[in-house]
């Protein structure tokens, strides 16, 4: 039946805003958290997100040293700048513009990112994604593209799709593989005025985040400025409109696990004995 109220709910509509808190993290590294905030303290299944900004160096000079992460992925992504990664694995490698690092950590990894830069821009963000409480102990693992890996769908109104996991309604399809909730990850570059639009599967969780310009949400285009993130209703379809100037903003999905969540800094399990445990594994060189 096609009433407008139905209709309504198809299209995904903005519910929150916000637009995080200044932090510090590693280092000293100077960052703003969005999620994982008395605001927003998480959006099944995304635990935390950081954004990273700034030309001087004190601010990231630092980096994040030596630690450990347990029962989640983090996903790097980086926009300018240069970060080296390196871990208790062997692994190592450096994170260039527009390229991602998707690391499962699974039963535990230590690792250290680094900025392979001592001046100019470093801009980018970190996103950490539960694991299921089937997978938490899951082998550590890597999925690393540069920019040039990672598909860049152009649109004939001039809209750029970079796609890093999920599949865009043309088709493209990104590289990371992610079959424990069925993520989408894009980047999207909009000229001003025009719509984007993407299916989404109803009850995924979805987030915005806007890098440039601004945007309008939905069929009601309720407005989201710069450096926001804005939380999705439930629906089948995303349809985001640029505002009066060229836009950039990040769009974000998966799939909620529904399952308890327990955080012990760098340990994300689904009981508090179990992120003792983890302290416990890690101070005794178990990882
Ligand atoms: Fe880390």
């Amino acid at each position: 039946m096609h009433t407008a109220e139905t209709h309504t709910t198809m299209t995904r509509e903005l519910i929150k805003t916000t637009a995080g808190i200044p932090a510090t993290d590693g280092a000293g590294v100077e960052m703003t958290r969005i999620i994982g905030t008395p605001d927003l303290n998480m959006l099944d299944p995304f635990l935390l997100l950081d954004s990273f900004e700034s030309d001087q160096p004190q601010d990231y000079i630092g980096g994040f040293p030596d630690h450990p992460h347990r029962g989640f992925e983090t996903v790097t992504y980086l926009l300018e700048g240069r970060m080296r990664h390196k871990d208790s694995a062997g692994n190592e490698g450096v994170i260039e513009a527009n390229g991602v690092q998707w690391m499962t950590a699974g039963k535990g990894i230590v690792h250290s990112e680094m900025p392979e830069q001592e001046d100019g821009l470093l801009m980018g963000f970190q996103l950490w994604v539960n694991l299921p409480k089937a997978d938490k102990m899951t082998e550590p693992a890597y999925q690393g593209f540069a920019g040039t890996e990672i598909p860049l769908e152009q649109h004939n109104n001039g809209t750029l799709v970079r796609v890093i996991t999920g599949r865009t309604d043309e088709g493209t399809v990104g590289p990371v593989v992610n079959n424990f909730v069925r993520p989408t990850y894009l980047d999207i570059a909009l000229p001003a005025g025009v719509v984007f639009e993407q299916s989404l599967d109803y009850s995924d969780n979805v987030f915005i985040f806007v890098i440039e310009g601004d945007v309008k949400v939905g069929e009601k285009l309720q407005s989201l400025g710069k450096r926001r993130l804005g939380i999705l209703s439930g629906g089948e379809r995303v349809a985001i409109t640029a505002g009066s100037s060229d836009s950039r903003f990040l769009l974000v999905a998966g799939q909620p696990l529904n399952e308890p969540v327990a955080r012990g800094g760098p340990f994300v399990m689904n009981t508090q004995q179990e992120v003792l445990q983890a302290f416990d594994d890690f101070r005794n060189n178990r990882f």
